[in-house]
């Protein structure tokens, strides 16, 4: 486990890709068929970089012994799900100082009614009550620094990233009319299928990490006989007909879980199932889901044991995003003014 020096050569010309992930809760199936699974391929194309968002945790209180065994469970499953570390930089946000520095200029380019309209803000303080801190608040103009740093084209994300994309993409719009193009303007890259995996149970409102029902979400750890008793208890409809619609949100959702994992178009996946009920539908997608998760558990296992290995990458992963980030940090105190170091 090794990020190699190669990758700051091999990849120097190519377009950024920038995506991450908060280190809190569990990394359920949302989190993969809606972002990891989707970043798996780029390293051919793109510079890519995944970091572990842990400045973006604590704008909900954490317990720290949690959280720092919660950026290693991370970290090791992302490589269990295919991220190679010498083909992609894996990194811990607060290790690379400037994504702090970049947030402060940034929160003087952002209008306080811009973040007052963000939805997971809303969510957030409705969630927290007791703990609305500014940096909840402020939580986008961060998640703008963490892209634009890094000069990225393109973010790979789930649909509920979708409005702190806008919001990126403004701000870095506004800072380049008042200095010049400092800063790539990010497109969100939002997969067709699994954007938006929904809760097992509630399946109007989205899979979390953080879910206090065990049995709405599926976690990526969880074992696979239990993964197949959840999938089994999945909420679903009276009518016993698979088909997808507005009108039958758990079906729709389990269809979109068997789509994301298999490929299966929802057209072919109806036909397949047609006159059968939900018995066959539910196990097949059940088999799906097993299919990515029993691998990626027995690599994780290993991974996850090898702690020196997994501080290595993030060392080299730190260095390596370090360079970029730091150039555009020096790049934007030179436009504002800021005199050089
Ligand atoms: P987070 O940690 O909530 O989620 C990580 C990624 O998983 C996607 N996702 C889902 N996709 C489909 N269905 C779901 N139920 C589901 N739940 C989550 C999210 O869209 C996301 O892609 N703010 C970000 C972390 C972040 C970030 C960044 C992302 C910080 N800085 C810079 C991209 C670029 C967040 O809270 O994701």
């Amino acid at each position: 486990m090794t990020q190699s020096i190669e990758v700051n050569e091999r990849t120097q010309h190519r377009p950024v890709v920038l995506s991450g992930i908060q280190p809190s809760g569990r990394l359920t199936l949302g989190n993969y068929l809606g972002a990891i699974k989707n970043w798996l391929p780029l390293s051919e194309h793109y510079d890519c970089h995944y970091m572990l968002a842990d400045l973006h945790t604590i704008t909900v209180r954490q317990d720290p012994v949690v959280l720092r065994e919660h950026c290693y469970e991370f970290l090791a499953l992302y490589i269990a799900c295919g991220l190679d570390p010498a083909q992609n930089v894996l990194f811990v946000q607060s290790h690379v100082a400037a994504h702090a520095q970049l947030a402060w200029v940034l929160n003087c380019y952002t209008q306080m009614g811009e973040l007052a309209r963000m939805t997971q803000f809303k969510d957030k303080s409705a969630k927290h009550a007791d703990n609305i801190n500014v940096g909840l608040y402020d939580y986008p103009a961060l998640m703008a620094a963490d892209i634009l740093l890094y000069q990225a084209s393109e973010v790979p994300v789930g649909g509920d990233q979708k409005q702190h994309l806008e919001l990126t993409r403004d701000i870095a719009e506004r800072f380049n009319n008042l200095y010049g193009k400092v800063f790539t303007v990010p497109e969100p890259m939002i997969p067709p299928v699994g954007a938006r995996i929904m809760g097992l149970q509630e399946p109007t409102a989205k899979m979390s990490k953080s879910d206090n029902a065990e049995t709405n979400s599926i976690y990526l750890l969880d074992p696979v006989d239990k993964v197949v008793r959840k999938l089994r208890r999945a909420v679903t409809d009276s009518e016993a007909v698979v088909r997808a619609g507005d009108d039958k949100p758990g079906v729709t959702n389990l269809m979109s879980i068997l789509s994301a994992c298999t490929g299966e178009s929802f057209a072919a996946i109806e036909a397949r199932f047609a006159g059968q009920g939900y018995g066959p539908f539910k196990q097949a997608v059940a088999d799906a889901v097993v299919a990515i998760l029993e691998p990626m558990q027995a690599r994780y296992k290993d991974i996850r044991e090898d702690t020196a290995g997994l501080r290595r990458v993030l060392r080299e992963g730190a260095e390596a995003a370090r360079t970029k980030a730091d150039a555009t940090l020096a790049r934007v105190h030179e436009v504002l003014g800021l005199l050089p170091q």
